[in-house]
């Protein structure tokens, strides 16, 4: 990227980055915890559909504005709709921003961890049941490596590497795709694999229900990155030339396909490690892959001896503590755009300070699972559930204010912003797209967005906290 508001240097690095955004922790640690939880194929099925029917168009919505004003998303929110409520919008998705990036940094310290612990030699000790859970009450280690990734996202932030970790990134990312591809097959010679591909493949329609699909909306949006402003902070860099829909799609395609190679590899990979699951025991929690992932290492250290499956484990840890840097590094991006653009204050600056408070709150997450009393029961719901600190700040910010920020994002476009200028900065770009089908299809499910949005963001909320279900 050039200097000051400049462009991407080819639509590649646009691709690049809004992938490398949006492929992370949420395709390989969130997905397959989803999966399991809802129900498997048919929350796959589910999320399949809201991915490209709901989410693509907001993505679209969310390159467009960005292009179109230039900004960061608080600015171009000031600038299309001063002082109104989608003002609140732009607003919202940095509060987002520094949130999520608080627990998320902390999920990314245990894979960072793990792959310290498997390079120490702690594979077996990794692979036992419980380890998880002695490995995430330790505060001091955790605090280090929380620390040590918001560290390394900031210094990525205003040292000006950005053109290394471009280079990183496309060699890195298509390993992560060939070792996922390999483990997958691996996993599927094991006994019992064919029971846990037929809970991931074959859909069980009666299982769709509201929470279901409450988990398959926010779960799209987090793993997109989409609802904050995230891709109109990278779409503002996007030059004129570029076909935005194009683009998008390829983002959409492949992280949604990240998304679905994950969950093909672990899901499988409890049915035949843990050999008593059912579509209706099968365990889902924060620990899942890092319960299975060092089981299905030691399995396979049974064929290639212990040496070797353990550098195959750590590399693997360091390929998604990888994806899940270029994760923050964007999340970090949006707050920090934002006090550069709208309180002048110097880049550098501003990216440390926001590190800081980030980390401060980060502390709360990393204390949440054992180590503090406090922070372990940290809030009890009026529907009576018990929510640790990490939990909570997930439940609010990445299930509730992601789709709220969608439902903001598509009712601005369709109501205030309107669908012909929607059209008019798509069509800068892409030639014949007035008038296309295309164009047609967009235009109309641009006004139906908002109102699926806010019916899933309702039930989200009344389900969540109050346990109750409408429908
Ligand atoms: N999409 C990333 C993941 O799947 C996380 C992420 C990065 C994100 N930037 C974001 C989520 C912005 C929501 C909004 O791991």
């Amino acid at each position: 990227m050039n200097q000051a508001r400049g462009e991407w240097s080819s639509r590649f690095g646009f691709i690049l980055a809004a992938a490398g955004s949006a492929i992370g922790l949420g395709n390989i640690w969130g997905f397959p915890i989803m999966t399991a939880k809802n129900g498997g194929a048919a929350f796959v099925f589910v999320y399949l559909i809201l991915t490209f029917v709901v989410c693509f168009p907001v993505v679209m919505t969310e390159i467009a504005i960005g292009r179109h004003t230039a900004k960061n998303p608080v600015g171009a929110f000031n600038q299309l709709a001063p002082k109104s409520i989608f003002a609140f919008a732009g607003k919202l998705g940095v509060l987002c921003g520094f949130m999520i990036l608080s627990f998320y940094v902390v999920i990314a310290g245990w894979v960072f961890g793990y792959f310290v612990e498997v390079v120490s030699g702690g594979l077996q000790r990794l692979a036992q049941d419980g380890e998880f859970g002695n490995f995430v009450a330790n505060p001091y280690k955790n605090l280090m490596y929380t620390g040590l990734f918001m560290l390394a996202t900031v210094g990525i932030v205003v040292g000006g590497v950005r053109d290394g970790i471009e280079r990183w990134a496309r060699m890195l990312m298509p390993t992560l795709l060939i070792m996922l591809l390999a483990l997958i097959i691996y996993v599927m010679t094991l006994e019992n694999a064919g029971k846990g591909l037929a809970f991931y493949l074959i859909p069980d329609f009666s299982k769709i229900t509201v929470p279901v699909v409450n988990s398959a909306l926010s779960q799209a949006f987090f793993s997109l990155s989409l609802g904050m402003g995230a891709l109109i902070t990278s779409g503002s860099y996007v030059s004129k030339k570029d076909d935005i829909i194009a683009s998008g799609f390829i983002v959409t395609v492949l992280d949604s396909s990240i998304a679905l190679l994950a969950g093909l590899l672990i899901i499988p990979a409890i049915f035949t490690l843990a050999p008593d699951t059912t579509a209706e025991t099968i365990k889902a929690g924060p620990g899942l892959i890092f319960e299975f992932l060092p089981k299905v290492f030691m399995n396979l250290a049974g064929d290639v001896g212990y040496f070797f499956a353990s550098f195959l484990a750590a590399f693997f840890f360091l390929l998604i503590s990888f994806a899940a840097l270029t994760s923050t590094i964007s999340l970090l991006e949006v707050p920090t755009s934002w006090v550069v653009d709208e309180k002048k204050i110097r880049r550098k600056k501003a990216a440390v300070l926001i590190g800081v408070v980030i980390f401060i709150i980060a502390t709360g997450s990393v204390l949440a699972s054992g180590a503090s009393d406090f922070f372990t029961h940290f809030i009890t719901y009026p529907s009576g559930a018990d929510k640790d600190f990490l939990s909570f700040v997930a439940d609010v910010f990445f299930e509730m204010c992601l789709p709220l920020g969608g439902f903001l994002l598509s009712a601005f476009a369709a109501f205030r912003w309107k669908t012909h200028n929607l059209s008019k900065e798509i069509a800068v770009g892409r030639e014949h797209y007035i008038g296309s089908v295309l164009e047609k299809w967009l235009n109309f499910v641009i006004y139906l967005c908002p109102v699926i949005i806010l019916f899933i963001f309702v039930n989200t909320v009344l389900a969540k906290l109050f346990d109750i279900v409408l429908f």
